[in-house]
């Protein structure tokens, strides 16, 4: 089969059909999370909310891949976990690094191969990420391991601004080295199994923060919304914030693959309402 008429994008760029070309510079597996160091064209970082999302197509990008390659059909999400101007790197490329808590799925896996220098095809940023006040001076960031990366944008804005950062946990076992190391060391760092344990480490975070971020599984959320009652006596509005877990497809509202439940009985697309919410619309006063 011949294709050489085709011709391969190998540097990040725009691409024609308004999506983004990014090339891999490295790949990293940390306590469950993979994180690509990527490159990409100049001008998109100042969107790139903690949050947000890419969606990535898990093909070449040739456009004969593009057109004919259908062995992983749907897209990926990626949430942004960092990024770095383009005028702090020569090339003129800026950097972000994109993370997914999710391993087992066949598209990550085929992006946790991807070689440095291999470019992939991705649209976005998409969805509404975190908006915390800009004085928030104590902020809690709450998940589990794999999920804390997506949150860690809004982690080192808050030290950049002179605040203080708590890292709540939920796992077993020793703290993730890898984690570890990508935290500063200015942040304090909990982890905790036990369910007891992890309410009132949970309930104890939220007496203390301005505001606080929860990337947790759909199950954990009524632990937070009771520990939020429990401080406040109330789910107060814009303290804290959650990204759900919630099927990231088109992107566009059209699927309905993101169906997400609103505390007031309705539901709502993650995709394009989300996937950050503000506990309060996830879960009534109680
Ligand atoms: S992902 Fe398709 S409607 Fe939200």
């Amino acid at each position: 089969m011949k294709h050489s008429q085709f011709t391969v994008p190998d540097h990040p760029s725009l691409a024609d059909d308004g999506g983004v070309i990014a090339c891999v510079e490295t790949t990293q597996i940390v306590a469950g999370a993979l994180l690509l160091t990527m490159a990409a064209p100049a001008g998109l970082s100042r969107d790139a909310l903690a949050g947000r999302y890419f969606l990535v197509r898990c093909v070449e990008p040739t456009p004969w891949a593009q057109a004919h390659d259908w062995t992983l059909p749907l897209r990926r999400p990626l949430f942004v976990a960092g990024w770095r101007s383009s005028l702090a790197d020569v090339d003129g490329f800026e950097r972000w690094v994109l993370t997914t808590p999710t391993l087992e799925d066949a598209g990550i896996g085929w992006l946790a191969t991807r070689k440095p220098g291999e470019c992939i095809h991705l649209i976005g940023p998409l969805g509404n990420g975190f908006a915390f006040p800009p004085r928030t001076q104590r902020l809690a960031l709450i998940g589990e391991p794999s999920r804390i990366p997506a949150l860690a944008p809004l982690l080192h804005a808050t030290l950049d601004q002179g605040g203080s950062v708590l890292v709540l946990l939920r796992a077993a076992g020793a703290l993730d080295k890898g984690l570890r190391s990508l935290l500063p060391f200015a942040v304090e760092v909990h982890q905790e199994a036990d369910d007891t344990q992890w309410r009132t480490l949970v309930r104890e975070a939220m007496a203390w923060a301005d505001a606080a971020a929860a990337a947790v599984s759909t199950h954990e959320i009524s632990a937070l919304a009771e520990a939020a009652r429990g401080v406040r006596m109330r789910i107060k509005q814009g303290v804290v914030q959650c990204l759900v877990d919630a099927r990231l497809v088109c992107g566009y509202g059209a699927c309905l693959a993101c169906l997400t439940p609103l505390a007031n009985g309705r539901w709502t697309r993650a995709c394009v309402h989300g996937p950050v919410f503000d506990l309060a619309s996830l879960r009534s006063e109680g």
